[in-house]
């Protein structure tokens, strides 16, 4: 006879969206507790856990501390909060968002290039404060995107819709990645310095984690050069920030687009004094229409797991976990 889904224990390790939380009190037995913090629960709760539901902070500790722990669904395309390859060796399954969030996070990534180099919220502040009244039209942009060569670091599934934008404003596309990408023809980089070199405009959508950890820094910047634009979309910790920094304060590039930072949601005081950095609040998949949709494929992945002992989408260091 198939378990009750009523039966089994998921935790939930902090702030998550609503539709989740909604979802899994109505499907599961729901334990909440305000961090992934073990000693927040008693013995009984630990013992019976079967499946984490979480943003970040699941480390191979707190996995450790779980006997019964089959599944971490992350919520989130990024799992670098989670230590999937700890979980992947106990054979405990890890599962993230992809696909749902791609085409939002390609959007906003087109934004915050076209307003890095078009100042379009300090233009729009111009009006606001009614300057366009007294002082007359908005300076002209010293940043333009025509002429521009777009390099983009990562060319995954995001990376890949981001590019298929760009075509469309008829800019050539290059790109890094750990490896060439099976489906794609533009020119690759094995290295990022040579793609930084050969670009003029760098996309950052590389995922976090100790192999990315602040790679782009000074060399990569300065390799870009003085027309330099780097936007990143990706995750915060892949950036040097106090190079970044930097780099804009004395011209080694001309401006930066940024979602995401090291420390969030803590920006660094030097990015915020700089009239040539244009900052977002994490806002890539941030529409009401993209989170219910992620918030729907992490539970089904739970649900999924627990009724037909399968994921729907495995993250790579777990894809050769099965159900016990
Ligand atoms: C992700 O899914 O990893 C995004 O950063 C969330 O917006």
């Amino acid at each position: 006879m198939p378990e009750q889904l009523s039966d089994v224990t998921i935790l939930v390790t902090g702030a998550i969206h609503e539709r989740v939380l909604a979802r899994l009190a109505k499907e599961f037995r729901l334990v909440r507790i305000e961090r992934a913090d073990l000693s927040l629960v008693d013995d009984a709760v630990r013992n019976s856990v079967r499946g984490v539901s979480a943003v970040s902070g699941i480390t191979a500790s707190f996995i450790d501390g779980l006997p019964k722990l089959e599944i971490v669904a992350n919520f989130g395309v990024g799992y670098d909060g989670v230590d999937a390859r700890h979980a992947g060796g106990k054979n405990i399954m890890v599962t993230n968002t992809p696909d749902v969030l791609t085409e939002e996070v390609a959007d906003t990534a087109i934004g915050l290039l076209l307003n890095t180099l078009r100042e379009f919220s300090r233009a729009e502040n111009w009006l606001r404060d009614g300057r366009w009244v007294k002082e007359g039209p908005y300076p002209l942009t010293r940043a333009t995107l025509r002429g521009r060569k777009i390099g983009i670091v990562g060319m995954g599934r995001i990376g890949k819709a981001i590019a298929r934008r760009l075509e469309g404003f008829g800019l050539p596309i290059a790109y890094h990645n750990r490896r060439p990408a099976q489906d794609v023809s533009y020119p690759y980089f094995d290295t990022l310095g040579g793609l930084a070199h050969a670009v003029d405009t760098l996309i950052s959508v590389a995922p976090g984690g100790a192999a990315t950890e602040k790679m782009v820094g000074a060399a990569v910047l300065s390799a870009l050069g003085p027309e330099g634009v780097f936007v990143n979309i990706g995750r915060g910790s892949t950036v040097d920030e106090e190079a970044l920094a930097a780099a804009l304060a004395d011209g080694t590039i001309l401006a930066a687009g940024l979602d995401v930072f090291a420390r969030e949601p803590h920006v660094p005081q030097a990015l915020l004094d700089l009239p040539n950095a244009t900052l977002l609040p994490h806002v890539g998949s941030a529409s009401v229409h993209t989170r219910n949709a992620m918030a729907d494929l992490a539970v089904d992945n739970l649900v999924s797991w627990f009724s037909k002992r399968v994921a729907i989408t495995p993250v790579p260091e777990t894809a050769h976990v099965t159900a016990g």
